[in-house]
């Protein structure tokens, strides 16, 4: 199969929009990552994704929706869930909810629940739209790959296995959405850190918790909140620690005594800092968490392009945007983190 690749003007938006009324899987931007969507309600092409991506089937996907009047027929929408949809959509937020008997098996990997997300991306909401269906769509990486942020990622994993790419420019968070399960409304937690942080949850829902497991492994026997979360995420080809601490010089040193121990390796290190590592071989994660959250994924991709064996990367305080950018990053260095 050619993969073409779609502007996100008018026709090519019409195009994806009829491909999907089709059964068949159109790639997509959205304010987070891309998406790879499918018509949720039909199965068929809802397992097409899953061969595609080559996904496990017992991982969950999330449903977009255009607007709220394509809730009530996939899922109950309890008073605290309705405060947050009031607050945050559109906006990279997934709720968690409990699912009708509409919403097929496969798309929630036989849960009683369903994920559901109102994207901002304007080529997102055009495209839900203009197709007037629930979209069913993971992130439109191969499995195992950090999600996409450009066109060209979904292309570099993708070529030949699905029909189109819309193509609409990089993504503006670069992480995907915050997933926080509401099924139960007195006790809503926050199963995935994204772009909305905890805090700015609280305001709406003073009793939001945080998983346990977000910056650290799965205890032996405990059971994962999510289903995505006991599969292997985000890890480059080279090995991966993460070096953390109070202060950036020590930080700094503890890096280039280990980098220097090294053949080839490289450093991840924020804007500020670059002029600790001297002439070593170093890339940029940007100002701040936001800049960071935007590049991380695309600089692992970067790397594993480059063959770079060993990467040693700055930590950051887990607060706002930074606990989304821990949680990727302890994953992506498969929890092999230095605090110093
Ligand atoms: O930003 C995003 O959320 C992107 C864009 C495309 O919307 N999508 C995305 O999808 O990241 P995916 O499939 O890569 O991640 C969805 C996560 C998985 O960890 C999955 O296990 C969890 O949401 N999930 C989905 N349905 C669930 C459910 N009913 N209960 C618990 N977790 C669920
Ligand atoms: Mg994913």
């Amino acid at each position: 199969m050619e993969t073409v690749m779609l502007s996100a003007d008018e026709r090519g938006v019409q195009t994806a929009a009829d491909a999907l009324r089709d059964g068949q899987l159109v790639a997509f931007p959205t304010e987070t990552v891309y998406g790879l969507g499918a018509d949720a309600l039909n199965e068929q092409a809802v397992r097409a994704i899953f061969a595609a991506k080559e996904r496990p089937c017992d991982n969950p996907l999330i449903v977009h929706i255009f607007d709220g009047s394509q809730l009530a027929p996939l899922c109950r929408v309890n008073a605290a869930a309705r405060a947050l949809i009031d607050a945050f959509w559109p906006g990279p937020l997934t709720l968690i909810l409990p699912k009708t008997p509409a919403v097929p098996d496969c798309v929630t990997a036989g849960l009683a629940s369903v994920a559901v997300r109102m994207p901002s991306h304007p080529v997102a909401r055009a495209l839900l739209s203009a197709c007037k269906l629930p979209v069913a769509a993971p992130s439109a990486n191969r499995s195992g790959r950090p999600s996409p942020t450009t066109a060209r990622h979904v292309m570099d994993d993708l070529n030949g296995r699905i029909p189109y790419i819309l193509d609409g420019g990089a993504c503006d968070v670069g992480l995907e959405s915050t997933v926080l399960d509401i099924t139960d409304e007195r006790a809503p937690v926050v199963l995935r850190p994204g772009g909305i942080s905890p805090d700015m949850l609280r305001r709406v829902l003073p009793n939001v918790s945080v998983a346990g497991s977000v910056l650290r492994p799965l205890a032996e026997g405990e059971a994962a909140p999510s289903p995505g979360m006991k599969h292997k995420h985000y890890a480059p080809k080279g090995r991966m620690t993460l070096v953390c601490g109070a202060d950036a010089q020590t930080v700094a040193r503890a890096i280039c005594a280990r980098y220097d121990g090294e053949e080839s390796a490289c450093v991840l290190a924020f804007t500020k800092h670059l002029g600790y590592y001297g002439n070593r071989n170093v890339r940029d994660l940007g100002k701040d968490a936001e800049e960071a959250a935007r590049r991380l994924f695309s600089l692992l991709r970067d790397m594993d392009d480059a063959g770079v064996p060993r990467i040693f990367a700055e930590g950051m305080p887990p607060e706002g945007v930074g606990l989304a950018l821990m949680n990727r990053m302890t994953r992506a260095a498969g929890f092999d983190v230095v605090t110093v």
